[in-house]
């Protein structure tokens, strides 16, 4: 997956033009283009109205937040029928597993300010990620299939804590300008996530898809989206 994202600054707009801006841009992007938003509005009814004018031309994750300001990459998706949690939450992996590589690349270059920011933007995705599996996909799936106790999702959340703890040894390596502890971190994560991620993609995202259809589906998929 490319990151390579044209940048979308609206934050000298009022609310409303910036929208306005923000679709017109998106409604020339072509399919695997991508672009990154930065508002100093709160970006829900943004994001809303990019759902209502675009269905399901595009999926987009949280960048980075600063204060008074949000940032959000926005990709274009080869259009389909129907949106699926396979289909959002592997390409949010996909983003992820992008951006830290960029960061270890830039970082083993000694581009510091390039190899921080990216691995802010890579701490701060994965750590929604997990956030929105936890409070949303598993509750979905666990009153599903009736598996609380036991099931796949004690599993992940099990991992999530280790992943937590090697994301924060990159995070700290990258703070301080060192290599070697990002890439021994990264070698710790990549163990434990590479598989987590596979057993999301082929057992509990499909699942939790099998399990919801039409409008409950659409209803997950896009409270995952806006999480
Ligand atoms: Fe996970
Ligand atoms: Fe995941």
């Amino acid at each position: 997956m490319t990151l390579t994202a044209e940048v979308l600054d609206t934050r000298s707009l009022p609310a409303e033009q910036g929208v306005a801006q923000v679709l017109q841009r998106l409604g020339r992007l072509k399919p695997g283009q991508a672009l990154d938003i930065v508002t100093c509005h709160e970006p829900t009814p943004l994001l809303q109205a990019v759902l209502a004018e675009f269905p399901l031309a595009f999926d987009f994750s949280p960048l980075r937040p600063a204060p008074g300001q949000w940032r959000y990459h926005v990709y274009r998706r080869d259009s389909r029928p129907q949106r699926s949690v396979t289909d959002y939450l592997a390409w949010d992996h996909d983003r992820l597993d992008a951006l830290l590589d960029a960061s270890m690349t830039a970082a083993q270059r000694a581009q510091w300010p390039v190899a921080r920011a990216l691995a802010d933007d890579f701490g701060h995705g994965l750590l929604r990620h997990i956030q929105i599996e936890e409070e949303i996909l598993f509750p979905a799936y666990e009153q599903a299939t009736g598996m609380h106790q036991g099931g796949p999702t004690l599993v992940m959340r099990h991992e999530h804590v280790d992943i937590k703890q090697y994301l924060s040894g990159i995070m700290d390596g990258a703070r301080q300008g060192d290599y070697d502890a990002m890439e021994r971190n990264r070698a710790d994560l990549l163990g434990v996530l590479v598989p987590h991620n596979m057993k999301e993609e082929s057992i509990l995202y499909p699942a939790t898809d099998r399990f919801h259809h039409d409008a409950a589906l659409e209803s997950l998929v896009l409270r995952l989206m806006l999480g």
